[in-house]
């Protein structure tokens, strides 16, 4: 096994697990900002979610719409494919709720959407979201992040949209050596076409702000996990791998870092920034949670009961960011927002999802996504 970084080479075998302090803690919360809406029952919110049947988008859809009274959602979602209407049956019939199908780079569309809707917000999600896609082919990356969100911030301007809020990733911060931790105000230092083209959004958004004083605001989020994960992910791969006793493949040493956040905490976060945050802020939203990534597989393999010699070190990922980490001390005390969910519940709830629905992750599983798998994985 490779122990040193940028020495992982071809070498490929068993995973050898070190002993792991790690951090993860969770803060006491008294106030739970998703579960009352702070608006007039009265008086109608309009949401037009981008991307929201993906992952992310789909879980603030379905809390959206089942926190607040007020709210109407369009959704916009060209389902590629990340973006699966599965993900929104339980909220399909709902009379608040409408799908259309649909690029954000269609700036037709978008135009046609803003003025005929005339969201009082909307909250960008859409993106092409996995770095290894990105390294294999960053165009649709660029087009959809960067192209996708001028598109969208440029037909908001026109219309007058009051609110514009901009979903990003920690990621755009870079590998950070420990013991630090980016505020909103860290330096941006992207390896792969993904990050990249997210920080080059935020820019962009945030310049909608300061030129044509759009009321825009930014969120970086750590790295989610919960239900309906494309198992494209280090969390619901190794989840769905696992449960067919497939190999678990470890890039590199597997001590890479990340900050793990439950997705309704994340939603949670989101819609704290929109209900409190200040135009033209960034806001990170972390889950306090720190761990190696061959620590997080552990775990998923102890939940099933299954062995740990089902991971296998494969060569490791080009530019791979050794360690994220981020502070939400700034989302914290301006709205008292706090990530709720502790690693090991969310762990556990999870993976039982995932038991509970193979149906899912077959159907994901199909077609498109296995021509992925074999040209991300074949030969590594
Ligand atoms: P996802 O890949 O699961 O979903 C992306 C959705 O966007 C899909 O429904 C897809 O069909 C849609 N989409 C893609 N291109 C589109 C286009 N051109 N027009 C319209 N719709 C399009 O992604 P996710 O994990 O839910 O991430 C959502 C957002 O959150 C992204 O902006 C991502 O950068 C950000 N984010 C993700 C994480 C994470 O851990 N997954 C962490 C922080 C931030
Ligand atoms: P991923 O879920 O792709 O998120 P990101 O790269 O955006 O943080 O990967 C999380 C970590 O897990 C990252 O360090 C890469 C690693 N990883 C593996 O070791 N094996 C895998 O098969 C995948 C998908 C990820």
């Amino acid at each position: 096994m490779a122990t040193d970084e940028g020495d992982e080479g071809d070498k490929t075998g068993p995973v050898l697990i070190p002993f792991i302090p790690f951090i993860c803690g969770q803060f006491l919360v008294t106030e739970q900002p998703c579960a009352a809406s702070r608006y007039d029952e009265n008086v109608t919110m309009k949401f037009l979610v981008t991307g929201g049947a993906g992952f992310i988008g789909s879980a603030f859809v379905r809390q959206i719409l089942a926190t607040r009274a007020d709210a109407e959602v369009v959704n916009l979602d060209k389902l590629t494919y990340a973006g699966n209407l599965e993900n929104l049956t339980s909220i399909a019939a709902d009379s608040r709720y409408r799908f259309v199908h649909g690029d954000i780079c269609d700036r037709e569309l978008v135009r046609g959407l803003m003025r005929d809707e005339r969201p009082d917000v909307v909250v960008h999600f859409a993106a092409e979201s996995h770095v290894d896609r990105s390294i294999h082919s960053p165009g649709p990356v660029i087009d959809t992040n960067f192209v996708g969100t001028f598109s969208l911030l440029d037909a908001a301007r026109e219309f007058s949209i009051p609110r514009f809020h901009h979903v990003s990733t920690d990621e755009v911060y870079g590998s950070i050596d420990a013991p630090h931790e980016a505020d909103e105000n860290f330096p941006l230092k992207t390896a792969s076409p993904y990050s990249a083209s997210k920080a080059g959004s935020d820019l962009l958004a945030l310049s909608y702000f300061t030129t044509y004083k759009m009321a825009v605001t930014v969120s970086r989020a750590s790295n989610n996990y919960g239900p309906f994960h494309f198992p494209e992910k280090l969390i619901p791969l190794m989840i769905s791998n696992a449960m067919e006793d497939k190999p678990l493949p470890i890039y590199g040493d597997g001590m890479q870092i990340r900050d793990w956040l439950y997705v309704d905490d994340h939603c949670c976060g989101i819609q704290a920034v929109i209900d409190k945050g200040r135009a033209g802020e960034i806001y990170n939203i972390g889950g306090n949670c720190s761990l190696p990534n061959v620590e997080v597989v552990r775990r998923i393999l102890k939940i099933l009961g299954k062995p740990e010699s089902l991971m296998k070190t494969v060569t490791d990922r080009p530019g791979h960011d050794r360690r994220y980490a981020l502070t939400s001390a700034k989302l914290m005390g301006e709205t008292g927002w706090a990530p709720r969910m502790t690693f090991d519940q969310g762990l556990a709830e999870t993976v039982e999802w995932y038991k509970r629905n193979p149906e899912w992750v077959a159907r994901v599983r199909s077609g498109e996504y296995r021509k992925f798998y074999e040209t991300n994985y074949a030969n590594r």
